[in-house]
């Protein structure tokens, strides 16, 4: 990729600012004066210096992060705050989205990651990546509802078509469940819950893939790909 782009892409300036910043030698490659815009990085070993300082240059991220409650799964809102406040330099310089949402009032484990293609295989249905969750209700969980979830409940989904979906793994304590799915459908828990007559009064994700939870509330740490899907 150009070295204009790559600048750019990290936000270090518009394509005009960093396309000047090159040409006063602000930028080093692999040690050198580099001059011209359209050099060619190879983002995986090439080592960029702006202003003598060290770029963290990554073709993919990929971050582990405790969303807590209280915060959107996206990027803007008038009224809530977004979770990407948290994340800081150098990672908040890419384009991260977020690979399977969890409601506003949700909390726990989330993957935020720059690759199209690691988010397709993580949320796409064919590929049952499986997520466990903690599920406080609104009171104490019945063995024969356990059943009921193994076999299959019928949930809504927004566009009032009838899904059938399962629970893979499910074990309880009075009025708290650890259940394994492997969809995620809009509110799914909640509306697994609902079927079989429990409120969801808190709700966190504690392992997606093989990645279980391992952080503190607002947290985040770069992991590997192979740490979920591996
Ligand atoms: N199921 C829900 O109901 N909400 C979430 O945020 C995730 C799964």
């Amino acid at each position: 990729m150009r070295l204009d782009k790559v600048l750019s892409n990290l936000k270090y300036g518009s394509r005009k600012d960093v396309k000047n910043m090159i040409k006063n030698g602000a930028v080093l490659v692999n040690g050198k004066a580099i001059f011209d815009a359209d050099y060619k990085i190879d983002i995986n070993c090439d080592k960029i210096t702006l202003n003598g300082k060290e770029i963290y240059l990554k073709e993919h991220v990929y971050l582990a992060f405790y969303k807590p409650k209280g915060f959107l799964s996206s990027h803007k809102d008038e009224i809530h705050p977004s979770l990407f406040k948290f994340i800081k330099e150098p990672y908040n310089r890419y384009d991260l989205k977020i690979a399977g949402r969890l409601d506003h009032d949700a909390e726990g484990l989330m993957i935020l990651t720059n690759d199209g293609s690691f988010i397709h295989e993580i949320v796409s249905p064919n590929r049952h990546v499986q997520k466990t969750y903690e599920i406080l209700i609104d009171k104490a969980f019945k063995l024969s509802d356990k059943n009921k979830l193994l076999e299959g409940v019928e949930i809504t989904l927004p566009d009032s078509s009838i899904h059938f979906t399962k629970a893979l793994d499910l074990i309880f304590d009075e009025n708290i469940v650890k259940m394994t799915i492997d969809e995620g459908k809009f509110h799914q828990v909640k509306k697994m819950m609902k079927s079989v007559g429990y409120e969801v009064l808190n709700l966190k994700r504690i392992q997606i893939g093989n990645l279980k939870l391992n952080l503190k509330e607002g947290a985040y740490q770069e992991i590997d790909k192979a740490d979920v899907l591996g």
